[in-house]
């Protein structure tokens, strides 16, 4: 079976690796053969270090590389069973790339979009055949992170997607159902990671470092969310906020924050700019966090059932399963615990009686406790 993936980027180039490795002939096509030169270099590379450590042998990496073709020329997907779009993220870009690719490949061959933020359904609005789009999103890099969301439009049929779920299963990744929504699983539930985080900083509570030291020593996270922003880039990290909050309809649970916007306009992207919310220019003097332990427990607390609440959200609103749920939150973006399975550990009614405290403080939206987390407290339920 062959399988094209379009764009060679960051994201094409890795998804390339993951199907070559797992034994799929891969089509491999850029429009800018600059970006295929530098694919098949970087992969080569990776390769070598991997027999260096013994992870492969000498004739599997012959084989992998054997299995990719790179090629400016999208007729080269005429073969494919299925062809994944991992190019810019502009809708108008993606439709008239979609019906291009429904010209020249096959009746049968299932067109699937890695896009983070636009929907499935637009994407497939533009095929006479409707029922093979797809959303088939992996994570930043998709060699290493083992998520990979499924996401069927209301076109989709069933054997597009059990045949998405199955090839996933055969590249060894972990695959979850999610309904197409803005954000799906991943990019949804972890705003209060982020905005959260970003509105105790602006409330004069706690500084950067005391925050990103509470999230990580206390709760267990591996990467607290100000150097995990300065590692995504204030600017991606922003944009994505930006999305997800206009996509829901400007529900106030999404709103983006001034100060990430501000870091964003002055460029402080984080590390790939030398400065984001921590400077890393060389010599420059680490703040030190506030360890108060008090204070660091209601920082980890509030940040943590603002998640859970967010994760009770998506089960209430049918986004996807309870497994699917944690399984995303542990395997997408590294969380210590499945967000559920934690609000159970916690117990549901101690989370809804931290909501609540924060929803009478504020009078918010933002901090509403989720019905179904009401009515689970009163039923007795927990998730597992
Ligand atoms: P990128 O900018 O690294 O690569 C995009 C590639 O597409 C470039 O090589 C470009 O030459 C090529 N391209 C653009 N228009 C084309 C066309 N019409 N035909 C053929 N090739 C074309 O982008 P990246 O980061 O790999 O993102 C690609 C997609 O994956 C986007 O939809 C993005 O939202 C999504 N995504 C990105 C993640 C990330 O962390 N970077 C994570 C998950 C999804």
């Amino acid at each position: 079976m062959i399988v094209g993936v379009l764009g060679a980027g960051t994201m094409g180039a890795g998804i390339a690796q993951v199907a070559a490795q797992n034994g799929s002939e891969v089509v491999l096509v850029d429009l800018n053969q600059e970006m295929l030169t530098k694919a098949e270099s970087s992969l080569n590379k990776v390769l070598a270090r991997l027999v260096e450590k013994d992870s492969i042998s000498e004739d599997e990496k012959i084989n992998i590389q054997g299995r990719i073709t790179y090629s400016t020329d999208i007729h080269d997907f005429k073969a494919c069973k299925i062809v994944i779009e991992a190019i810019v993220e502009k809708l108008e870009v993606k439709h008239s790339v979609f019906s291009n690719l429904e010209a020249i490949v096959s009746q049968d061959c299932i067109l699937a979009s890695n896009t983070s933020s636009l929907s499935i359904a637009s994407i497939g609005s533009v095929l006479k055949n409707p029922t093979r789009v797809i959303g088939i999103h992996f994570f930043n890099p998709a060699p290493l992170m083992p998520l990979v969301e499924i996401i069927p439009a209301v076109q989709t049929s069933d054997a597009t997607l059990n045949f998405s779920k199955e090839l996933i299963s055969k590249w060894k990744k972990v695959g979850v159902i999610c309904k197409d929504t803005p954000g799906f699983i991943v990019n949804r539930v972890a705003r209060p990671f982020y905005g959260e985080a970003l509105r105790i900083y602006e409330e004069g509570i706690a500084d950067f470092p005391t925050i990103d030291w509470a999230m990580t020593s206390i709760g267990g996270f591996k990467m607290g969310p100000f150097t995990l922003m300065d590692y995504i880039g204030n600017d991606i990290n922003y944009a994505v906020t930006e999305s997800v909050f206009v996509a829901f309809y400007y529900d106030p649970r999404f709103k983006p924050s001034f100060t990430q916007k501000r870091h964003k306009e002055a460029r402080f992207y984080g590390r790939k700019s030398g400065r984001g919310y921590y400077n890393y220019a060389e010599g420059t003097e680490i703040i030190a966090p506030n360890q108060d332990s008090i204070l660091g427990y209601s920082i980890f607390e509030r940040i943590l059932v603002m998640l859970i609440n967010e994760a009770i959200d998506a089960v209430f609103m049918n986004v996807a399963s309870i497994e699917d749920i944690d399984l995303a939150m542990t395997k997408g973006v590294n969380y210590p615990k499945g967000l559920l399975k934690w609000a159970d550990e916690i117990g549901l009614d101690k989370v809804l009686s931290k909501l609540e405290v924060l929803f009478t403080e504020y009078g918010e939206d933002r901090y509403r406790p989720n019905p179904l987390l009401r009515r689970m407290v009163k039923e007795g339920k927990s998730f597992f």
